[in-house]
């Protein structure tokens, strides 16, 4: 048996229980790993309230009416692996890893993934706390900006939310894409986009970006907080509005400036594989990406865990088994 956080209906951080449960069973191609840290990720927020946004009902009819379907949630993840499937060749038991378990179950002291999936060994000087921070994010930015936006050397981005999960991580992709980057954010964050690589940073709250007479090639929306319509003329001819929102809107904006000159409508569903999180584990290894954790719980506390996530904070959230942590690590760190 395991120790797991378990969200047994919708609704807020009170909801999350500690329960014993089975660890889980192990196919002929999966590996179990013995999870060191999970972050939690807007998109795990998003699960436990079950405000799936404009897609609210569809999102219930496929996750689960009144609760999640799969009850323990979390997906990103780092660990060791503690056992292999029977015709597993690709990880060893010891391997340190890392990745995404696109079906939850990563606040757990065991999750089972399969070996191809989006799981790569975790590089040598990385935490396990930085590990689990970065598939979410860093894989994220890396579909949105290098393979769905193509961003070229020379290029100007505006990342809209570059204090977020996906926007810290965007900013850092983008400057190692050689761009040149604006980083949108409260005044707060301010500091940490400029450390993160931003060689321009704007407060929102003082500043619409749209006003301040410059153009770029890209602008990555992870806040929701403009639109292709809003960011248009400050688009340059091959400009690309990239959004992590889905909406009717966006997707039809999509199809019309997709054949046409000037500039487009971005949007895709970046879902975790195998190649992305290779990816990720390489640029955390060269130092072109870092994690910025700024709060770990044990999971006895993963409902103070959520609460510090939802208030927003400058860097990730992770939660841990209890058990993988010498208490001097556990105790010595602020929490709160
Ligand atoms: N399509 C996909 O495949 C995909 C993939 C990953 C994530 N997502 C979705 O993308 C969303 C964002 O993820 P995330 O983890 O980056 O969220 P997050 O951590 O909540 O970050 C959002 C950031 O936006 C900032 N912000 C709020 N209003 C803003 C404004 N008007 N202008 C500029 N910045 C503003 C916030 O700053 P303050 O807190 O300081 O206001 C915050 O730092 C989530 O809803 C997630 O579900 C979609």
């Amino acid at each position: 048996m395991m120790n797991a956080v378990f969200t047994p209906a919708y609704g807020p951080a009170s909801v999350l229980e500690l329960r014993r449960l089975p660890i889980p069973a192990l196919g002929p191609r999966e590996v179990l790993v013995r999870v060191e840290a999970s972050a939690i990720t807007a998109g795990d927020l998003r699960m436990r309230t079950g405000d799936f946004g404009r897609l609210s009902l569809l999102g219930r009819a496929l996750m689960g009416l009144f609760g999640p379907r799969r009850p323990v949630q979390g997906r990103s993840f780092a660990g060791v692996v503690t056992r292999v499937g029977e015709d597993v060749d690709r990880f060893a038991i010891g391997d340190p890893v890392f990745g995404s378990s696109l079906s939850g179950g990563a606040w757990a002291e065991y999750v089972a993934v399969p070996e191809d999936g989006a799981v790569a060994r975790r590089p040598d000087h990385i935490t396990p706390a930085e590990a689990a921070a970065a598939p979410y994010g860093a894989g994220t930015a890396w579909s949105f900006l290098n393979d769905l936006a193509r961003v070229q050397r020379g290029e100007r981005v505006l990342v809209l939310g570059g204090a977020g999960g996906v926007g810290r991580f965007a900013i850092q992709v983008a400057r190692h894409l050689g761009a040149h980057v604006t980083a949108v954010g409260s005044g707060p964050s301010l500091p940490l986009m400029r450390e993160l690589g931003a060689d321009e940073v704007l407060d929102y709250r003082e500043t619409d970006f749209t006003a301040v007479g410059a153009t770029w090639d890209v602008v990555f929306d992870t806040a929701d907080a403009s639109s292709f319509a809003h960011s248009r003329s400050v688009l340059t001819e091959q400009g690309r509005y990239v959004s992590l929102y889905a909406s009717l809107g966006l997707i039809l904006q999509m199809l019309r400036t997709r054949r046409r000159r000037g500039p487009r409508a971005l949007f895709a569903v970046g879902t975790g594989s195998r190649e992305r999180t290779e990816r990720v584990a390489e640029l955390l290894a060269c130092g072109a990406i870092r994690s910025v954790v700024a709060a770990e719980f044990p999971f006895d506390r993963a409902a103070d865990a959520h609460r510090h996530a939802e208030a927003g904070s400058d860097g990730a959230v992770v939660v841990y088994p209890a058990a993988t942590r010498a208490p001097a690590v556990s105790l010595g760190r602020p929490l709160l």
